[in-house]
């Protein structure tokens, strides 16, 4: 459903990611691991839209949108998460999610808002709590409902646990799963803790000063052991 060829980009003068070529099929969870200044991020804004690349081609279910602006891409079914989840902290979680489907019609977002409060009750029961009240994984929820509700097909989400405590990355890995298996998404998906994003993932690649140097299947704890050492010098 996604295909990059060769692409190219980074800021200004400075070229970051370089020569990347890979495939994204429908319906499974990409994790994309790398140490810091990787380019993982450059590679997820570049997909997005906020970034066009120098060079190559970006093809989406085999339309090339290679020089799209982000709001095109998103029409398409391009959807990105940022760092973190952006949630208004000041608004109500249901006036969050109002938000998120402004322009959704009418009776499709009453369905979707429907389904999202069916896959997470806890959301409608703080349905008139403020966002900023939630806990941690709460606001997770609520941020990746207001990403989802719209049903995008491509789903790039930068560091989902980020600035997040330990016992609560498992909840949010569990999040995207259900959520994904719900929409049937394809995720491209960037997670510093490997061994949770692991669990859920279908593929990972691997990215270094730019580019992708592996790609494989997680298959047992020998990868998950190499990979620790490898990318952030410690075992499991
Ligand atoms: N807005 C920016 N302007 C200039 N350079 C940037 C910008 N954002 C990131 N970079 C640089 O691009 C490189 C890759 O960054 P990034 O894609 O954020 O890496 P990662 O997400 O893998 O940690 C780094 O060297 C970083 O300093
Ligand atoms: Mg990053």
């Amino acid at each position: 459903m996604l295909k990059l060829e060769n692409i190219s980009s980074g800021y200004y003068k400075k070229r970051v990611i370089e020569n990347i070529s890979i495939e994204l099929v429908e319906n499974k969870i990409y994790l994309l691991v790398g140490p810091n200044g990787a380019g993982k991020s450059t590679l997820l804004k570049t997909i997005a839209g906020i970034l066009l690349p120098w060079e190559g081609k970006i093809l989406f279910k085999g339309k090339d949108i290679s020089l799209l602006p982000c709001f095109e891409r998103a029409k398409l079914g391009i959807a990105y998460y940022f760092q973190g989840g952006v949630v208004f902290k000041d608004l109500t979680v249901k006036e969050n999610i109002d938000v998120a489907g402004i322009l959704m019609n009418k009776k499709d977002f009453k369905k979707e808002l429907e389904k999202i409060y069916e896959i997470f009750p806890e959301l409608k029961k703080f349905e008139s709590k403020r966002a900023g009240l939630l806990s941690g994984g709460e606001k997770v929820q609520l941020a990746l409902s207001m990403v989802f509700i719209r049903k995008p097909e491509l789903i790039l989400i930068d560091e989902p646990s980020a600035g997040l405590g330990p016992g609560v990355v498992k909840k949010v890995m569990e999040t995207i799963k259900v959520l994904k298996n719900e929409y049937s998404a394809t995720i491209l998906m960037v997670e510093q803790n490997i061994i949770e994003g692991i669990k859920i993932s279908d593929f990972i690649f691997t990215m270094e000063a730019g580019k992708i140097i592996d790609y494989a299947v997680p298959s047992n704890k020998y990868d998950l052991n190499q990979l620790e050492k490898l990318y952030f010098g410690y075992k499991t």
